[in-house]
C-alpha cells in the first residue's frame, strides 16, 4: 500500500469509530447533537488521530486499543476549531468547507457544542481506560498527556497569546511560543500518547515526542503560509484572514520564502528523530512530508 492508501484506510477507520461513539448520545438535546455532528463530520483531515494510531502501531500496539483515544483527541481538536472561529476569537465564516458552527447554530450553541465535545473526549478516554484494567496506568498517562497539551500550558495558553498579540510587533520567541502551544502541543501529544499506551523505553518516547514537536511547529507554519497563498476551495477556510486580524504569523515576521525554508528544515529534523525505527516508521515519515506539501 502506498501513503495515500494507508492514510485513507486509517481515516475511514477514524470516521467509523467517531460515528459509533457519537450516535450513542443521540438522546441529548437535538440541537446540541446536530451542532456537534455538524463540525465533527465536516471533513477534517484527521491528522491528529491518524498520528496517534500510527505512533501506537510503531511500538507494536493494536489500533483497536488506541482508537477511542484517537477519537477523543479529534473531539478536542474539533472543539478548539469551533471556539477559534467564534466572533470573539478569529471571527471566521468558513471551516472545513462549510459555514462555521456559530453561523449555523448561533454563538451560544456553538460554544456549548464545543464544550460538549471537550467533555465527551474525557468520558471516552476514561471509559476506554476501564476496558484495559491491566494497562490502566498507561491509559491514564495517555489521557494525562492529552489533557495537559490541550490545557492552559498547551493549546489554550497558545490561543490566549495568539489573541493578545494581534496587531502587535511580535518577538520571535513569542511567535514560537504561540505556534508550539496553540498547535504544536496537540500534535506532539498525539504521538506521545500513542506510544505510551505500550511498555516502551523512555528514549523511544523522547524520540517520538521530538518528532511531534518539530512536526507540530511545521504544521502551523504551513497553516500560516496557506493563509497567504492558498484558496478557500482547497483549504475549506477563507484565506488572508491572518492579515485581516493582524495575527502573529511566520510569513508576517520572516516572509514566505524564509517561512517555507523553516518548515522544510523542521520536517527534516522531525524525520531524523525516527531514523532508529527504520522501515517501521515509513508512514510517520511520509506524514511529515505530506504536512509540508499539503494544500488543505
Ligand atoms: C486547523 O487544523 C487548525 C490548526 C491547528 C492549524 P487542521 O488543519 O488539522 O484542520 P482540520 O482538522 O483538517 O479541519
Ligand atoms: C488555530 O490556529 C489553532 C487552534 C488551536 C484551533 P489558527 O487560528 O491559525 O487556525 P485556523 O487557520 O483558523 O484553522
Ligand atoms: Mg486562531
Ligand atoms: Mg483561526
Ligand atoms: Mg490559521
Amino acid at each position: 500500500m502506498n501513503f495515500d492508501e494507508i492514510y485513507s484506510n486509517k481515516l475511514a477507520l477514524v470516521e467509523d469509530a467517531l460515528k459509533k461513539l457519537i450516535v450513542r448520545h443521540e438522546d441529548c438535546p437535538p440541537t446540541l447533537f446536530k451542532a456537534m455532528n455538524y463540525s465533527l463530520f465536516a471533513g477534517g483531515k484527521r491528522i491528529r488521530p491518524v498520528l496517534l494510531l500510527s505512533a501506537h502501531e510503531l511500538v507494536g500496539g493494536n489500533v483497536e486499543e488506541s482508537m477511542a483515544v484517537a477519537c477523543g483527541l479529534e473531539m478536542i481538536h474539533t472543539y478548539s476549531l469551533i471556539h477559534d472561529d467564534l466572533p470573539a476569537m478569529d471571527d471566521d465564516d468558513l471551516r472545513r468547507g462549510m459555514p462555521t458552527n456559530h453561523k449555523v447554530f448561533g454563538e451560544g450553541i456553538a460554544i456549548l457544542a464545543g464544550d460538549a465535545l471537550l467533555n465527551l473526549a474525557y468520558e471516552v478516554f476514561l471509559e476506554n481506560a476501564m476496558k484495559y484494567p491491566h494497562k490502566l496506568e498507561r491509559h491514564v498517562r495517555a489521557a494525562f498527556v492529552i489533557a495537559r497539551a490541550a490545557g492552559l500550558h498547551g493549546m489554550i495558553g497558545g490561543q490566549v497569546a495568539d489573541i493578545e498579540q494581534e496587531g502587535k510587533d511580535i518577538h520571535p520567541d513569542m511567535l514560537r511560543y504561540i505556534h508550539t502551544h496553540k498547535t504544536g502541543a496537540l500534535i506532539e501529544a498525539a504521538v506521545r500518547a500513542g506510544v505510551i499506551i505500550e511498555p516502551i523505553e523512555r528514549d523511544v518516547e523522547d524520540a517520538v515526542a521530538k518528532y511531534g514537536q518539530k512536526l507540530g511547529l511545521a504544521f502551523q507554519i504551513v497553516d500560516d503560509i496557506l493563509d497567504v497563498t492558498g484558496d478557500a476551495a482547497s483549504m475549506g477556510k477563507n484565506p488572508s484572514r491572518d492579515e485581516v486580524r493582524k495575527k502573529a504569523t511566520f510569513p508576517a515576521l520572516y516572509g514566505l520564502e524564509e517561512s517555507r525554508r523553516m518548515a522544510r528544515d523542521l520536517i527534516e529534523e522531525a524525520v531524523s528523530h525516527l531514523e532508529r525505527f527504520g522501515k517501521d516508521a515509513y508512514f510517520l515519515k511520509e506524514i511529515a512530508y505530506y504536512v509540508l506539501k499539503r494544500q488543505k
